[in-house]
């Protein structure tokens, strides 16, 4: 089955094979063929350039995009995109001032997803993630990296990584798994952090290991919740059972999180609300990815990641929604675009570039995903009519997807 996509407007992030993420000033370039075609062979990218050079070939379906761009889909390397129940009251709660840190500490928070989760049976877990995930393909998602995390006992951590596991066998959108049993310490091991450490380590890694369930690993170091040594301890031991780390680290505090993960060389380390001029230095010269959630900075009210800093100093940075119900309960990563641009001041472009290339490679599959590259996998986003992509984060709040091709079907 061949298609093929005549009269672009604009063919946007048109990348050679092998880039595997733009840094620094690189970032500040978007690379596009203005009046474009682009032709896909099954599920890949076989072929595009200018329409000038175009010579049709025997195809099954031509579409005429007159008047739109045509663009990598998201990757929107980080989010909680299983969970049971949404956690409204909680919004309500800090409406009237309560903050996030004190719903948390009144049983809210984390463990409250904890319990609905633990009462929610798989399939139904499953129907949940799998609508949201039809939601986030018409928003433009193309990969998603999805984490336990809301499960804290065996079973139920098990259980959230077999849906996502299935979801990943259902779903058109490219599944990354994340295994973040180290979410939050649970009410029965709160007396006995390590216990729980323990527990990851003897009981849950092993079976992990043995069903093939997750990709990377993540701890939430953060005051509270596991301190540096924790998460020293569990990111040597998931090294054994062969899964690299992808971590929360400086959400509401910086204590060196960022070097840690750059020492266990992580894919990414993701939040970084707070920064220090340290934890800079320790991504210089690193594989390791930044990753700024501002869709948490936005919901929560806390400062944004200073992107600026990061990509001033040359580092690369991604842009992820976070999905969850307690810090960010939207996985629209258009709108994660337009905050990093109106809030954060990245250009457009840095914002293009840190959704789709830089996600890519924050969740480890920019061999496939994240530009318009011969050979790469049909994950594209064919916009509604506009003169310019700098009207993606402008329309902020506004769907520029008319339609999206997932796989190569439209
Ligand atoms: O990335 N900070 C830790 N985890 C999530 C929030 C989880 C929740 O509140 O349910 C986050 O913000
Ligand atoms: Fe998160």
């Amino acid at each position: 089955m061949r298609k093929v996509f005549t009269n672009i407007k604009q063919l946007l992030q048109v990348r050679p094979k092998g880039l595997d993420y733009v840094a620094g000033l690189s970032m500040s370039e978007l690379p596009k063929i203005d009046n474009a075609f682009l032709a896909i062979q099954e599920d890949r990218i076989v072929a595009f350039g200018k329409m000038s050079d175009y010579r049709p070939k025997q195809h099954d379906q031509c579409i005429d995009a007159h008047g739109r761009l045509l663009l990598p889909s998201w990757c929107d390397s980080h989010s909680h995109t299983v969970f049971a129940a949404n956690r409204s009251g909680e919004f309500t709660d800090r409406i009237k001032g309560l903050s996030y840190e004190q719903i948390a500490e009144r049983g809210g928070g984390i463990l409250n997803s904890a319990k609905t989760l633990q009462d929610t049976p798989e399939d139904r877990l499953f129907k949940q993630a799998l609508s949201r995930i039809k939601t986030l393909e018409k928003l433009g998602t193309g990969a998603l990296e999805i984490k336990s995390g809301y499960g804290l006992t065996t079973r139920d951590e098990l259980k959230m990584l077999r849906v996502i596991k299935k979801i990943s066998k259902h779903s058109a959108v490219k599944i990354r798994s994340t295994f973040l049993g180290a979410h939050a310490i649970p009410e029965a091991y709160k007396n006995d952090k390590s216990a729980y450490i323990d527990l990851i380590i003897n009981e849950m890694l092993p079976i992990i290991k043995k069903e093939k369930l997750a990709d990377y690993i993540d701890v939430f170091c953060e005051k509270g919740y596991f301190n540096l040594e924790d998460t020293d301890r569990i990111l040597t031991a998931a090294k054994a059972f062969g899964l690299k780390p992808k971590i929360h680290v400086n959400q509401f505090n910086a204590f060196g999180g960022v070097a840690l993960g750059v020492k266990h060389k992580a894919i990414s380390v993701d939040h970084l609300e707070q920064l220090l001029e340290t934890d800079i230095e320790a991504l210089k010269d690193t594989e390791t990815m930044a990753v700024a959630l501002p869709g948490c900075s936005f919901f929560l009210g806390i400062p944004y990641t200073p992107a600026r800093k990061l990509i001033d100093a040359g580092l690369p940075l991604a842009l992820a929604t976070d999905y969850n119900p307690g810090s960010a309960p939207s996985g629209n990563v258009n709108l994660i675009v337009s905050l990093a641009c109106i809030k954060m001041k990245m250009s457009p472009e840095e914002a293009i570039n840190a959704a789709t290339i830089n996600g890519a490679y924050a969740m480890g599959v920019s061999d496939d995903y994240g530009s318009i590259t011969v050979g790469k996998k049909a994950n594209l986003i064919l916009s509604t009519p506009m003169e310019s992509y700098i009207e993606i984060p402008y329309a902020f709040g506004n769907n520029p997807v008319f339609k999206a091709v997932l796989n190569g079907a439209v």
